[in-house]
């Protein structure tokens, strides 16, 4: 496919962008004062230099009560000059840059007693669990004023244009939506009311900059809330946005506090676009889809369709940030896909530290690491183990101009990810093999498939630095019964996902952790109709729709996670793990905690919770998703031999924890292996 409606320009109004490629907002958290520094100018540099379009910075705080920690602000004259800065460097590139504002209102934190969050009504916010203060109408016109002395710092700073907060349940949301303004003025009851805040806040920012610069907004295409605004309402509200002189539309899906999966691994890439079109279709001004649109032909297939005029991608921007370079130069091999993981950006937000991205450790390090910089004392490298962090320990050193060599026992590469891509919504992790699999072969690593790695061969192979990269073992738990189950009816997760066992109709997963979870989702869909069957069977009518409905959203097995502890999933990310609870409920996977097992007798297993002595009969297939350990013999064997070379641990190895602790440490360690 060639990439053709990916770089035509975008026009907005009388702004020319030189192709329909748009970074989308994201508030970093790297400004701990508010004002635009060296760090978010060098993170956008890279940005601008990797040949996106048009980035929309922010949000960016209007006034205190609207934002938090962490923001950029342009709530006061003393942060111009950082967005003069700014601006001229993204224009040096020829990019647009474009300020989103913020106002979350109750979805912001009232730090300050005297100062509290505010909102349409004093409704009790979903996601901050607050009661904000109701604005009065002066309230309101004050709100207003600060985005329009915003707005003006924004124009005489040279700024393209300004994007207002509509989205994700924001203070435009909240006027928006029945269930956060119960007012009986004005601003309140009918959508003509709700609508009011809104629409004032669009002719008053057109009103003072319109003539300068471009006012868009980006807005929720449907709530996804219950009892709120639905994407048939957004289609109505959107065209009386552009009625009132918005410029542009960037369309995402629905509040924070919606249980709809927007942005995890889970949802299917493009899976939004429909809201887009739901609003192109009734607008004529410029409109963006947006979430989980990472891959190059997804894009070009959304304009091709009609459904966007440009595509905004955010988080795709945090792990390549030469993105649309690479797609136009046809270096499709060499992107390193987001595939929405969140491990180092939504999970570290919400841990309140600032954004960093699993898969490229230089995120939030621009301008502190430079890979051009070749090493004055190149040095024999060998890597054991080619895992993530194995790959990108021998990506790094390679570039650097080390000599790597990657040892890997298995007849294939890339360790525990062949399995962490296999349940389902997990597919997109494949996408790091195959990012591996092409750097080997570009910057010609030498990856010795079947060779486990000894001490003798590492001995003999004389090299001047070690990195053991060999990941775990898995555990397999001392409970009555088990040694003899074991590989009758008793198995590992990994053998299972493997696919060498064939698994029966009643099983039971041992263990509840994210990888206990993601097995049972995987047993649950076996059996389900495939979706090219299932079409095939609704379009011929062979089978009542719901009865196909049915047998393609569930598969034919009967599946119960068993957990000692009493939550399942304390090891997945805050962003993931609530939509991979609503995945297990709406699979009908049965789910025990609090539970101590106390023996595998055959097809049973007899369990203690509390005080109470229980059993699961008629069990086919036992899971063990039992945990792990590091596999670290091999360096231990090594280190106590005082050997000459350098030895180090990266991931796993070290200690049991996520992939973006492997492909971190891989980096770093190959960073500092001459220092
Ligand atoms: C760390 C982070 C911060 C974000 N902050 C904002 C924000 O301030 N305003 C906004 O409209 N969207 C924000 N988003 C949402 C993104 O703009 C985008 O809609 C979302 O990540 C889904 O798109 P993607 O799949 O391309 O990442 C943020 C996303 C991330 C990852």
């Amino acid at each position: 496919m060639k990439f053709v409606k990916l770089f035509e320009p975008l026009q907005i109004k009388d702004i020319e962008i030189k192709n329909k490629i748009v970074m989308a907002a994201m508030h970093l958290s790297y400004s701990p004062d508010g004002f635009l520094n060296d760090k978010l100018l060098n993170f956008y540099e890279e940005r601008a230099k990797g040949g996106v379009g048009l980035i929309i910075l922010g949000g960016c705080q209007v006034e205190y009560r609207g934002a938090g920690y962490g923001f950029v602000a342009i709530d006061d004259d003393k942060f111009i000059p950082g967005f003069k800065t700014f601006a001229e460097m993204v224009h040096s590139y020829g990019a647009k840059c474009i300020a989103q504002f913020y106002h979350a209102g109750a979805y912001a934190f009232s730090f300050d007693k005297n100062n509290p969050a505010v909102s349409a009504s004093a409704v009790r916010s979903n996601f901050t669990k607050i009661v904000p203060k109701e604005l009065t109408v002066d309230g309101i016109k004050e709100v207003l004023e600060h985005h329009a002395e915003a707005a003006e710092r924004v124009r005489d700073s040279g700024f393209d244009g300004i994007e207002l907060p509509g989205s994700a349940g924001y203070l435009m949301n909240q006027f928006l939506s029945p269930i956060t303004n119960k007012r009986t003025d004005k601003y309140g009851g009918s959508l003509e009311n709700r609508l009011r805040y809104p629409l004032e806040l669009i002719k008053l920012i057109k009103d003072r900059v319109g003539k300068d610069i471009v006012v868009g907004s980006r807005v929720s295409g449907d709530d996804l809330v219950p009892g709120s605004i639905t994407y048939k309402e957004v289609a109505v509200i959107a065209r009386k946005y552009a009625e009132a002189g918005l410029d542009y539309i960037n369309v995402t899906g629905g509040w924070h506090e919606s249980r709809i999966p927007q942005i995890p691994m889970m949802v299917p890439q493009g899976n939004y676009a429909y809201l887009a079109e739901n609003i192109k279709n009734v607008v004529d001004i410029p409109v963006f889809a947006s979430n989980r649109i990472n891959d190059p032909y997804v894009a070009e297939q959304i304009l091709r369709d009609e459904k966007a005029d440009a595509i905004c991608m955010a988080r795709p921007f945090l792990s390549d940030p030469y993105l649309p370079n690479k797609i136009k130069e046809n270096r499709l091999w060499d992107i390193r896909r987001c595939i929405a993981c969140n491990q180092g950006c939504f999970d570290y937000l919400f841990a309140a530290k600032s954004i960093e991205c699993m898969r490229n450790y230089e995120t939030s390090r621009e301008g502190t690491i430079d890979l051009n910089k070749k090493t004055e004392n190149p040095m024999k490298v060998l890597i054991i183990g080619s895992g993530p962090g194995g790959l990108e320990a021998a990506r790094v050193a390679t570039i650097l101009g080390h000599d790597a060599t990657v040892l890997e026992k298995k007849d294939y590469m890339g360790g525990q990810a062949n399995l962490s891509y296999i349940p389902p919504g997990r597919h997109q992790i494949r996408d790091i093999i195959d990012y591996y699999s092409a750097q080997i072969e570009h910057l010609n690593i030498d990856l010795k498939l079947e060779t486990e790695a000894t001490s003798d061969l590492i001995n003999n192979y004389n090299p001047d630095a070690v990195i053991f990269a060999t990941g775990v073992n898995w555990i397999i738990p001392d409970i009555p019964g088990v040694k003899e189950g074991l590989g009758k009816n008793i198995f590992l997760a990994e053998q299972v996902l493997n696919g060498d066992i064939p698994i029966g109709k009643n099983v039971v997963v041992v263990g509840g952790s994210g990888t206990g979870m993601e097995t049972a989702i995987w047993a649950a869909e076996q059996g389900a109709l495939d979706s090219k069957v299932a079409r095939f069977i609704r379009l011929y009518d062979l089978m009542p729709r719901d009865e196909v409905d049915l047998k393609w959203l569930k598969g034919n097995r009967n599946v119960t996670i068993i957990e000692v502890l009493p939550r399942i999933g304390t090891n997945v990310g805050r962003s993931t793990r609530g939509f991979l609870m609503g995945y297990l409920n709406k699979l009908g996977i049965n789910v025990i905690t609090s539970a101590n097992i106390e023996k595998f007798d055959g097809n049973t297993i007899q369990y203690e919770v509390g005080s109470d002595t229980k059993v699961l009969e008629n069990v086919d297939t036992f899971i063990l998703a039992t945990g792990v350990t590091p596999n670290k013999a091999l360096h231990d064997e090594i280190k106590s031999s005082n050997p000459k070379f350098k030895i180090y641990k990266i991931g796993d190895c070290k200690k049991p924890r996520t992939m973006l602790e492997a492909i971190h440490e891989g980096f770093k360690t190959a960073y500092k292996l001459d220092k």
